[in-house]
């Protein structure tokens, strides 16, 4: 265990295949015991990273999930909009379960503040566009407007918590008023920073200095990837995207961190595949199909609860996503919803038309929940692993046949 752990390297992040929540939280929070740093780089309160631990389940939104191993350094990177409330709320949650995560956090001082606003004017675009079926189905959470600003150059950062904000945000409130229609409660978002400054304040730093700094002194980082490689902003499938960039070289991009300092890459992927709001879909099961899935693998949104579609693994959007991040790693999820399958179909190219063309592999029509061994898992459990790693060619290292944090096969 030590000798795999050890060939992790010194830098490995851990990068979501599909279109998010294939199960990025869960390795996060068992690797995040073996290293010293844990880091978000990008995205705010769209993800929704679910932990579950001895039975209980918690949902980190900003917070990396790593943050429940006491032993890690816990960072939120430049790359990040970060809902200051959330995070208050997020830091409370912790205390209440008697971690004090203010003693090992650092926030860079060059992510963006999201306002409520900016969830008011996310709300408002997506009510516009629906109205002509164009909407995004984003989260909700205000990423988009954030991203929006931070490139209009016109978002504030971290950095600025502790300065007199008063007339710029009132400025902010009347361009917002015009040009979305969206009220901006000024007195509560000066309320949300003083209250952001006095818990966190002491937080801020120089998240890339600090990072440089933890490296050279031999510490190991651990990268959490947030949302997934198809919901890219440049490489996912625009327009139905999130706002930030979300494969490995975003990470990078977030934290401030060049390619070299990077060993290894672990890809995370569902063993069939999920995707909340619009956009095309292409292994997209038929609904009785996709009902069955949802329910088996609780597919509702850890962040917005809402029901995700369901379908099944494709191998050339894998290669993708392969391909954009350089995969060292897999980690299969969610293994054990397919346990009662008969068959299970696995989009492995297009025809001439540009339809999937689908294998079917045999089911193993038995429990997997809980299996930690390899070599206990049904041979046809092994062996759609087995395909998985001869059409990829990235070993799967890791398989997920539970939500519980030691129900994970590892193989070196
Ligand atoms: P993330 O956004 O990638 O961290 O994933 P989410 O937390 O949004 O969604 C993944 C869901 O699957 C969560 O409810 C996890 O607890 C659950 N999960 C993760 N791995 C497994 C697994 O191997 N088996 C089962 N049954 N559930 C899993
Ligand atoms: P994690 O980190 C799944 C999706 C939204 C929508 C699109 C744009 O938990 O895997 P946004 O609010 O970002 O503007 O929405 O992106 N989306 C996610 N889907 N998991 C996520 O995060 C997501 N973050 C954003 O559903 O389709
Ligand atoms: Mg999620």
């Amino acid at each position: 265990m030590q000798e795999f752990l050890d060939s992790l390297g010194q830098v490995s992040a851990v990068i979501g295949a599909q279109w998010g929540d294939e199960g990025k939280g869960k390795i996060v929070d068992i690797l995040a015991g073996h290293f010293d740093v844990v880091a978000r780089a990008a995205g705010g309160a769209n993800a929704g990273h679910t932990i579950v631990v001895k039975g209980k389940k918690q949902v980190f939104r900003l917070l990396p999930s790593g943050c429940l191993q006491e032993n890690a350094t816990v960072v939120l990177g430049s790359g990040m909009v970060i809902h200051l409330a959330t995070l208050l709320e997020e830091i409370a949650m912790l205390k209440e379960s008697g971690i004090d995560i203010l003693k090992r956090l650092k926030i860079s001082d060059e992510a963006h503040i999201l306002f409520d606003y900016h969830k008011g004017i996310d709300a408002a675009l997506e009510e516009g566009s629906a109205k002509t079926g164009k909407q995004i189905g984003t989260t909700k959470r205000g990423i988009g407007p954030a991203y929006a600003d931070k490139a209009y150059r016109t978002g504030i950062r971290m950095g600025r918590l502790g300065e007199d904000l008063e007339s710029e945000l009132e400025e902010r409130a009347a361009h917002v008023q015009k040009a979305f229609g969206v009220s901006v409660n000024v007195a509560e978002e000066l309320k949300h920073l003083q209250n952001a400054e006095k818990v966190f304040g002491s937080c801020i730093t120089d998240t890339v200095i600090d990072l440089h700094e933890m490296i050279a002194d031999g510490k190991t980082i651990l990268i959490e990837g947030a949302q997934a490689s198809l919901l890219d902003i440049d490489h996912g499938t625009y327009p139905y995207v999130t706002s930030s960039a979300t494969t490995v070289a975003g990470a990078l991009q977030g934290l401030g961190l060049p390619p070299q300092a990077l060993d290894t890459v672990i890809g995370v992927a569902k063993a069939y595949c999920t995707r909340v709001g619009e956009g095309k879909f292409p292994t997209e099961a038929d609904e009785k199909t996709s009902d069955r899935l949802r329910e088996r693998g609780g597919e509702y949104g850890a962040t917005t609860g809402r029901p995700r579609r369901c379908g099944w693994l494709h191998i050339p959007d894998l290669l993708y996503s392969a391909a954009l991040n350089g995969f060292t790693h897999w980690n299969i999820t969610k293994l054990d919803v397919l346990d009662q399958e008969a068959v299970i179909p696995v989009g492995v190219e297009s025809d001439e038309n540009g339809e999937v063309v689908f294998e079917e592999l045999p089911g193993w029509k038995r429990k997997t929940s809980g299996i930690t061994d390899f070599e206990e898992l049904p041979e046809e459990a092994q062996e759609f692993l087995t395909f998985i790693e001869e059409r990829t060619e990235i070993p799967v290292s890791f398989i997920g046949t539970g939500q519980g944090r030691e129900e994970m096969i590892w193989r070196s």
